[in-house]
């Protein structure tokens, strides 16, 4: 049902005559591929049009960002309040008035409208007709060719030109991205994880000399007390009095089941039984916890995060699609770039958990770099108030790791189906902490392992020397043309993946993939977290900057294995920072020392 103030809206719009300014052609894309056109949109469907204002100040933003996370800098720590990044990323009043007026113009009041915290996003519900008039295009009904799933978008919208200089972008338009998760590989459902059946300990040698001691079960089936002991985390407890947090950001319709969670716990931290973490639902994101149903997929990520970081409080953030698609009743709610939604409502809150986890990954060319951008702003003000975020780099390689090199994930889809490495976003972005995937002992880059240079992003400084390093002594030229040698390249750093033992549909299992690695990652970003609340100190935030600054000697460095895809084998594990491993895996000992000293 629409809520009054729209339909006040909708109908002034019907009234009111087109605009009169002359528009001018904003973004335009390539036919997308994988999707068909079903022709017009039907007039009575809704488009919850999102619209960006430029964010005056975002410069400044980013300044702060890397003051406030890098070790060597007296404001090292000194995270922004939500309303200090709010006034840095809040638009011009220019910007707001001028957008005002045309939303206005087409019978849209500001009652009708909902505004981000900071005004840097307008949100606005129109019927077809009234969106196609302020945009001066026409909306189609695609259709994916694979699953199915139905979507209302246009390949070209244009604003009036006296707009251009007010507007960033207006979603749901061209985005036609699609969020992935687990692949099969990452979901082995039914599959009974071995236990510990191997026994005795092996050394496991690290690229300093030293060599930590393993559980050789270690190298069939990951459990936490292996992750423990690949982490050097000793005997190291986090307090669970002293505020430390961490959560989960799940999306694609997949759930983090409560029951699953104290199987998980009767499994391997007992401790922890009976305890629960919270459940937050965004945007019409769900709370599935029925196995029957048959759109439900699980999340088993909390059950690593808190396996390591209990008892610090736990959220589960289940966010939905930026929907609304063709809603008659069989069409799955899709889950297109959701990651926008989750961003709208993390930096709502007063209070965010100091460590976020999300393993999912959309090529980065299927996001419009408008849009991607804007997201990847957003994850900066998360890490400008001080939260570190870990994302997956990909479970496909350079490419699909296991997928038809002749297959579309292998090229370009703006128009000139160029053949390339395709970029994973979020972890193309330069804000964010993008963990790769190792396997077995002694530790190996895991053949699934995403890795790359973004085409949106430029390098940002603090990788400039380890990648640099890498391209010249390492890469000499190989691949030139598959890849863009200036992009921000990930991941920064490396953890186990396969086989972790975990709780899936009432039933113990096996699941890998790099959101376990992810998983894994952040569950020792939070133990440092705690260390670091415990002696007064504020979190890490974000962390790139001290990982390839003081961080970059403590890493154990990876130096074999390949991830294949698009044909090639791929990039290589190497000495030094590689695009598969990144720094390497962590140790907590040695990161918790220095976190500790500044
Ligand atoms: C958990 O709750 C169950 C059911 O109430 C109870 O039998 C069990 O003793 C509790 N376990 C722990 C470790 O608290
Ligand atoms: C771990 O498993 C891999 C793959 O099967 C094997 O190559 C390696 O030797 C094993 N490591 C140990 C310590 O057994
Ligand atoms: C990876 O290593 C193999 C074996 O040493 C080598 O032949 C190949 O050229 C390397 N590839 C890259 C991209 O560095």
């Amino acid at each position: 049902m629409l809520p009054p103030a729209f339909l006040v809206c909708a109908l002034a719009a019907v009234a009111h005559a087109s605009p009169h300014h002359a528009h001018k052609v904003f973004e335009s894309i390539a036919s997308p591929d994988g999707w068909a056109n079903l022709g017009a949109a039907p007039i009575d469907h809704i488009i919850p049009l999102r619209i960006a204002l430029p964010q005056a100040n975002f410069a400044a933003l980013e300044e702060h960002l890397y003051a406030v996370s890098d070790p060597a800098h007296e404001r090292y720590g000194a995270h922004l309040s939500k309303s200090e990044v709010e006034a840095l990323v809040a638009p011009h009043p220019d910007s707001v008035s001028a957008v005002d007026a045309w939303l206005l113009e087409h019978g849209i009041p500001d009652s009708a409208c909902t505004r981000s915290p900071a005004g840097d996003w307008v949100s606005v519900r129109v019927p077809v007709p009234v969106a196609e008039r302020m945009l001066d295009t026409t909306f189609h009904v695609w259709k994916h060719t694979e699953d199915g799933n139905e979507i209302v978008r246009t390949t070209r919208y244009s604003l009036p030109a006296h707009l251009h200089a007010h507007v960033e972008l207006v979603q749901p338009t061209t985005l036609f991205s699609r969020v992935k998760a687990r692949r099969a590989e990452a979901r082995s459902v039914g599959v009974q994880a071995r236990v510990h059946d191997v026994r005795g300990v092996v050394a496991v040698a690290r690229s300093d000399g030293t060599k930590l001691t393993v559980d050789a079960g270690c190298n069939e089936t990951v459990t936490i007390a292996c992750i423990r002991q690949f982490f050097n985390i000793g005997d190291y407890r986090a307090s669970g009095t002293n505020g430390n947090q961490i959560a989960v950001a799940g999306y694609s319709e997949e759930y983090a089941n409560a029951k699953d969670q104290q199987l998980f716990y009767a499994d391997q931290l007992p401790e922890a039984l009976n305890t629960t973490f919270k459940y937050v639902l965004v945007n019409g994101g769900k709370n599935g916890q029925d196995y029957d149903s048959d759109t439900y997929a699980e999340n088993s990520d909390m059950q690593t995060v808190l396996g390591l970081a209990f008892p610090a409080t736990g959220t589960y953030y289940s966010t939905g699609g930026e929907g609304p698609w063709i809603e008659d009743s069989d069409t799955r709610t899709d889950t297109i770039a959701p990651y926008g939604a989750w961003l709208d409502f993390a930096l709502a809150q007063e209070k965010l958990p100091q460590t976020i986890s999300t393993g999912y990954e959309s090529h980065e060319q299927t996001i419009p770099e408008s849009y991607a951008k804007r997201v990847c702003a957003g994850f900066a003000q998360l890490g400008a108030r001080g939260t570190s975020l870990l994302v997956m780099s990909g479970n496909g390689g350079v490419g699909d790791a296991e997928g038809d090199p002749r297959t579309q994930s292998c090229w370009t889809n703006d128009g000139r189906h160029k053949r390339q490495f395709l970029p994973s976003f979020p972890a193309s972005c330069p804000f964010v902490t993008a963990v790769g995937s190792t396997v077995f002992i002694p530790e190996v880059a895991a053949y699934s392992s995403g890795g790359g240079f973004s085409n949106y992003w430029s390098r940002p400084s603090y990788q400039g020397r380890a990648v640099s390093e890498y391209l010249t002594t390492q890469l000499r030229g190989t691949y030139a043309g598959l890849y863009n040698p200036n992009g921000r390249a990930y991941p920064d750093v490396a953890a186990q993946s396969i086989n972790f033992r975990v709780a899936l549909y009432g039933q113990l299992t096996a699941a890998g993939g790099g959101q376990q690695a992810t998983a894994a990652f952040a569950g020792l970003v939070s133990l440092l977290n705690d260390a670091r609340l415990a002696h007064g100190k504020p979190p890490l935030g974000f962390l790139n900057p001290f990982l390839y600054s003081s961080g970059l000697a403590v890493f154990n460095d990876i130096t074999s294995g390949n991830a294949p895809g698009c044909g090639t084998q791929g990039f290589n594990a190497t000495e030094g920072w590689d695009p598969i491993t990144g720094l390497g895996t962590p140790d907590f000992g040695k990161l918790k020392d220095l976190a500790l000293a500044f």
